[in-house]
C-alpha cells in the first residue's frame, strides 16, 4: 500500500475530482500558480488550466462571495480560505447567503460548495491564526462541517464533501499537515456522517475530533494496563454520528469529549447535550468536556500548549472519570431491604445455602461481556449469563425488535392451528441454518422443555408407526438434560435425581464416552469403538425393539468440563440407532450457536440427529424460548391426518416477542460473523490455557474447544489425582474472581470459562491475567 501524507492525499481528492467532474473548480490565495501554501492544490492549474484552477484577490469576502454565486449557478466550486480564522471577513456570504439559499429558495437552488481551510495551534502563530472555529459553523444551520483526522479520512471525506449538495466547511488541523498513513490504492469516499471507532474499549467513551483524536489514542494506550478506552471519532461534526456515540457510551457508561476549541459554547457541551437527553440512564458518571482555554491563543508555546488539550491533560480527565463512584440509584436502606427481601421472598433455582449465607447478589445492569450489581461494581461475566449471552447484554437491534414487535402484536398462541408472522420466520430461519434435514420446529421456553419435548416426539413417533413397545430411552452418564421430571429421568447425574425417584421407568444409561479417558496406548479411534462396544451390548441387553431413543449432548457441558468424544463415537452412536430403529436425540441447548465455533457441535463431526434441542443461545438470553427441532420425516408422521398430532403444547412456547427477539439476536451473529469469531478467539484462547496450565502446578488438564473451556485442578497433575474436595480450592478461585471483578461457574474443582461470542482478544489476555492471578493466590493460600 502506497503511504502519503494527510496534503498529498487531499491533493489527490482534488485531482480525482476535478478529474470526474469539469464543474469542479478550485480557487483561493495562492491556490493556483502557487499551488496553495500548504501544497494541496500542486500541479492541479498546470492540469486543469486556469479556469478551473485559479488565484483570487486577498479578499476572503470576494473568495466566499464567488464561491457561492458559482455554487448557485451550476458550479462545485471549492474555495480555500488559508486560515479558518480568515474566513470572519466572508461571514455574510458563508452565513446569511449559502447557508440560507436552499432552504429560501423552496429546494430550488442547491448549494454544492465546500470552504477549505485548516485550523489549530501548536505553531506558535498567535491569536489570529491558531483558532479552532468549527463550533460557529455547527451553529448555523445548513452547512455541514467536517474535521478529518487521519490521511484517508481527510482524502475520502474531502471527495464526499465535493459531491454533496450543500455547503460544506473542511477544516483540517494544521498539525497533520505532515501526518503520513499506508493507504490503499485507488480512489475512496467517506461517507459525511459516519463516525469511526479509532480503538475499543469498555470503561470510558473518548469522542476527540481532529488532532486530539491522536492524543486521545496515545492517552488511551498509556491507560491500556488501567482502563479499557474507545476512542471515537465522528468525522464530521454536521452531520453528527450520534448513534455512534450513544452506542458506545450504552457500552461504557462514561464520556470525555475532547476538542481543542474553548470549552465553553463548543461541539463538546452539544455532543454532552444529546447524550444526557438520549442515554443519561446509561451514564454511571457525569460526562466531561476536555477543550481549550478559554483564552485567545498565545504566542508563547509555553503557554501555547498550557491552552491546547495535551494527552496528560486526557489520561488525568480519564482516570477522575473512571475512578468516580458511580452514582447510585439506591440508598443503603433500600439496598439493604432489596436483599433481604430475595432472600425472604424467593427460591433460587437450584440454590446454594453456602452461597445465599454470604449474601445475595443483584445485579442491575449489563453492557457486552460485563454486568453491574447494586454498589456499582462492574464484573466480566466470563460465563456468559449463564451461557445465553451469545452477542452480548443491552443489543439494540434487540431492543428495537422487541419494542416494535410489543407496539404491533405481543402475544398471540401458537396453539391448534394460529401462527405470528415472527414465529414463521424464525422457523424459516432455522430451518437454514440447522445442520442436515432438521428443518421442523417445535417452540418452548426453555431448554429443558425442548428435551421433554424431544422424548415425547420420539414416544409419540413410534406410536404413530405402530410400534408403541418401543418406550425406553438411553440417557448417558453425566450428562444434564432438564429440570422437568420427564428431563431428570434421563438425566445422568444422581444430584439431579434422586429426591424425585421413581422416575419415568424404562431409563437407561451408558457410560459418558469421554476421550480422555482413553487407556494409556491405546489411540482415539480404538477407545471410541471400544465405547460403541459397550453401548450396542447394552442395547441388545436392553433389547433394540423396546428402545424409542438415545438422548446425548455430543459434547458434555460445563457439569463434567466439556470432555470431547473419542474419534469415530458420534458417527458409530448414528449408524447404531439408525441399525435398531431408534431415534437420536442431540441436546445443543449448551453448545449450539457458535459457542463451540461451529453454529452446532455435532457440526464438527459431520453427525445430523433425528431431532436437535435448543435453547440458551438461542435467544441470546433477552427472553426465554427454545425449540426441538425435527426433519419432515419425523413431523410427517404428526400431520399424516387428524388424530395423529403430536400431543404436546403450552400456552407461552414460540411467544411472539421471545421470536422476534430471537430473529434480531440471529440477525446479529450473522452480521457480526459470530461463529467465526468464536472460532478465532477460541483458538486464541485455547493458547493462553495452555501457557497458564505449564505455569500452574494445580491445573491438570484444561479442555474445549471454541469458548466452551474448563480448567480442571488436580493435586498431581501426572496421576491426575484430584484435590481433597474438603479444601473447597474451586470455590475459593470463584470467591477470589468475584472480588476481583469476574463472574467465574465452578463445579468443585472444574473452573469453566465459556464467555460470550463477542469477546475480544483484549478481554481474553484480561480474563486469563485474572485467572492467572487467582491460581497464584490459591497456591499461596492453600500451600499447594
Ligand atoms: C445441555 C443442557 N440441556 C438442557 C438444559 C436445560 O435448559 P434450561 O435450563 O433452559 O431449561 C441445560 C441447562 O443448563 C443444558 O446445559
Amino acid at each position: 500500500m502506497p503511504t502519503l501524507t494527510l496534503t498529498a492525499a487531499m491533493c489527490q481528492a482534488f485531482d480525482e475530482e476535478l478529474q470526474r467532474d469539469d464543474r469542479v473548480c478550485l480557487f483561493g490565495e495562492d491556490v493556483g500558480e502557487f499551488g496553495g501554501v500548504f501544497g494541496t492544490a500542486r500541479a492541479l492549474q498546470k492540469k486543469y488550466g486556469k479556469r478551473r484552477v485559479f488565484d483570487t484577490p486577498l479578499s476572503e469576502a470576494a473568495i466566499i462571495g464567488a464561491a457561492v454565486g458559482a455554487a448557485m449557478s451550476g458550479l462545485r466550486p471549492v474555495a480555500e480560505i488559508m486560515y479558518v480564522d480568515f474566513i470572519t471577513v466572508g461571514m455574510d456570504p458563508l452565513v446569511n447567503q449559502a447557508a440560507k439559499l436552499r432552504y429560501m429558495s423552496g429546494g430550488q437552488l442547491t448549494l454544492p460548495l465546500v470552504i477549505f481551510t485548516q485550523c489549530g495551534g501548536g505553531t506558535s502563530e498567535a491569536a489570529q491564526h491558531s483558532q479552532s472555529l468549527e463550533a460557529w459553523f455547527v451553529h448555523t444551520p445548513g452547512l455541514k462541517v467536517v474535521m478529518p483526522a487521519t490521511v484517508y479520512d481527510a482524502k475520502g471525506l474531502l471527495k464526499a464533501s465535493i459531491r454533496d449538495d450543500n455547503p460544506v466547511i473542511f477544516i483540517w488541523h494544521k498539525l497533520l499537515y505532515n501526518l503520513e498513513e499506508e493507504v490503499p490504492d485507488g480512489p475512496w469516499l467517506v461517507p459525511l456522517g459516519q463516525a469511526a471507532v479509532r480503538r475499543p474499549g469498555t470503561d470510558l467513551t473518548v469522542v476527540a475530533t481532529s488532532l486530539m483524536v491522536h492524543r486521545a489514542m496515545a492517552a488511551a494506550e498509556k491507560l491500556a494496563g488501567e482502563m479499557s478506552i474507545e476512542v471515537v471519532d465522528p468525522r464530521t461534526l454536521v452531520p453528527l454520528d450520534v448513534d455512534a456515540i450513544l452506542a458506545s457510551v450504552a457500552k461504557t457508561g462514561r464520556l470525555l469529549v475532547v476538542h481543542e476549541a474553548p470549552v465553553s459554547g463548543g461541539i463538546g457541551g452539544e455532543i454532552v447535550r444529546q447524550v444526557a437527553e438520549k442515554a443519561f440512564d446509561r451514564l454511571i458518571a457525569p460526562p466531561v468536556v476536555l477543550g481549550g482555554a478559554n483564552l485567545p491563543m498565545p504566542f508563547t508555546q509555553v503557554l501555547e500548549t498550557a491552552c491546547m488539550p495535551q494527552q496528560e491533560d486526557i489520561v488525568r480527565a480519564a482516570r477522575k472519570i473512571v475512578t468516580c463512584k458511580k452514582q447510585s440509584h439506591w440508598t443503603e436502606k433500600e439496598k439493604a431491604r432489596l436483599l433481604d427481601d430475595a432472600v425472604r421472598y424467593i427460591i433460587p433455582h437450584f440454590a446454594s445455602n453456602e452461597s445465599l449465607a454470604r449474601g445475595p447478589k443483584i445485579f442491575v445492569r449489563g453492557e457486552g461481556c460485563y454486568v453491574w450489581d447494586l454498589d456499582g461494581k462492574k464484573y466480566f461475566d466470563s460465563f456468559a449469563t449463564l451461557l445465553t449471552t451469545i452477542c452480548g447484554h443491552n443489543r439494540p437491534e434487540v431492543t428495537r425488535a422487541v419494542t416494535e414487535q410489543m407496539e404491533t402484536l405481543e402475544f398471540f398462541p401458537n396453539y391448534v392451528d394460529t401462527f405470528t408472522v415472527p414465529l414463521v420466520e424464525l422457523a424459516r430461519k432455522l430451518a437454514q441454518i440447522m445442520p442436515g434435514e432438521l428443518s421442523v420446529s417445535f417452540f418452548v421456553n426453555s431448554g429443558s422443555e425442548a428435551n421433554e419435548t424431544a422424548l415425547k416426539m420420539a414416544r409419540q413417533y413410534h406410536v404413530e408407526r405402530g410400534e408403541r413397545h418401543r418406550f425406553k430411552f438411553i440417557g448417558r452418564r453425566d450428562s444434564y438434560h432438564a429440570t422437568t421430571l420427564g428431563g431428570s429421568s434421563v438425566t445422568g447425574l444422581t444430584w439431579f435425581r434422586e429426591y424425585f425417584e421413581p422416575l419415568l421407568p424404562g431409563c437407561i444409561f451408558a457410560p459418558a464416552a469421554r476421550d480422555y479417558e482413553r487407556p494409556q496406548g491405546m489411540t482415539s479411534a480404538d477407545y471410541g469403538k471400544q465405547c460403541l462396544e459397550e453401548l450396542e451390548k447394552l442395547i441388545v441387553f436392553e433389547d433394540p425393539r423396546t428402545i424409542a431413543a438415545m438422548i446425548m449432548d455430543p459434547l458434555p457441558g460445563s457439569n463434567t468440563g466439556y470432555p470431547l468424544p473419542p474419534e469415530g463415537y458420534l458417527e458409530g452412536v448414528r449408524r447404531m440407532c439408525d441399525r435398531h430403529g431408534m431415534l437420536l436425540i442431540f441436546d445443543e441447548v449448551q453448545t449450539g450457536f457458535g459457542k463451540t465455533g461451529k453454529w452446532f457441535f455435532s457440526e464438527h463431526y459431520g453427525v445430523v440427529p433425528d431431532i436437535m434441542t435448543i435453547g440458551k443461545g438461542f435467544t441470546g438470553g433477552f427472553i426465554p424460548l427454545g425449540a426441538a427441532v425435527t426433519t419432515p420425516k419425523i413431523a410427517d408422521m404428526f400431520r399424516k391426518r387428524p388424530g395423529s398430532e403430536l400431543r404436546s403444547g403450552s400456552t407461552y412456547g414460540g411467544h411472539t416477542v421471545a421470536c422476534a427477539a430471537t430473529l434480531a439476536n440471529i440477525a446479529i451473529i450473522e452480521r457480526e460473523n459470530l461463529v467465526e469469531h468464536a472460532a478465532e478467539m477460541g483458538a486464541y484462547l485455547q493458547v493462553k490455557l495452555r501457557a497458564l496450565a505449564a505455569k500452574h502446578a494445580m491445573v491438570g488438564q484444561v479442555r474445549g474447544i471454541g469458548l466452551l473451556w474448563a480448567i480442571l485442578l488436580a493435586a498431581d497433575r501426572a496421576t491426575g489425582k484430584p484435590l481433597d474436595p474438603e479444601l473447597g480450592v474451586g470455590t475459593w478461585i470463584q470467591k477470589w474472581c468475584y472480588e476481583n471483578g469476574m463472574i467465574l461457574r465452578n463445579n468443585g474443582e472444574i473452573l469453566v470459562l465459556a464467555p460470550s461470542l463477542i469477546v475480544t482478544q483484549e478481554e481474553i489476555d484480561m480474563v486469563v491475567d485474572l485467572m492467572d492471578r487467582a491460581l497464584a493466590a490459591a497456591t499461596l493460600e492453600f500451600k499447594l
